[in-house]
């Protein structure tokens, strides 16, 4: 098992938009364990690859343990959205941070497998606020960026006094 280190806002990778998979290799199906062990040793239910500084388009999501086989993905793209639903979100690079943004209510999602088969996901309800959260990652996009202007302004004041904490434990 192998854990990898995870990003943390406002690291700029965060930022940046990654690139497609083409090589549907052994690397890449020992990537998406890697990234599966990280998601969950950290209680995750999605993880994308700029999380823990890979800039390919790879995610990994475990919404419902147990009753479905986790999904690793590559080149996820939301071919067709509807709808629009409040969602609570977090993310394992704003840690200790929740707010309610708005989502899609449901999305169909084009992706491929570790063997590059493509698959056809119509998701609704955790699953699809989770594809759209992990697949904004793969465009440098966080659910922070999604916060209306007076959340927004809650954020900022909130990381401001995480990062002046941070900075005292370190002295
Ligand atoms: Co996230």
């Amino acid at each position: 098992m192998t854990v990898l280190n995870l990003l943390t806002y406002p690291n700029p990778i965060l930022k940046r938009v990654s690139v497609e998979v083409t090589e549907f290799d052994q690397e890449l199906q020992t990537f998406m364990q890697d990234m599966l062990d990280t998601m969950r040793a950290n209680q995750g239910v999605g993880l994308a690859a700029p999380q823990v500084g890979v800039l390919k388009r790879v995610i990994v999501m475990d919404c419902t343990p147990g009753v479905a086989p986790p999904l690793m993905l590559a080149n996820p793209v939301i071919v067709s959205a509807e709808g629009s639903v409040p969602s609570e979100e977090g993310c394992l690079c704003v840690p200790g941070y929740r707010e309610i943004i708005k989502r899609h209510e449901k999305v169909v999602v084009n992706a491929q497998d570790c063997r590059g088969e493509t698959l056809t996901f119509n998701a609704e309800g955790l699953l699809a606020i989770c594809f759209q959260h992990e697949i904004d990652h793969l465009d440098g996009v966080l659910f922070v960026d999604r916060l209306s202007r007076i959340k927004r302004e809650f954020f900022k004041r909130w990381q401001k006094k995480r990062s002046q904490l941070e900075a005292t434990e370190a002295d």
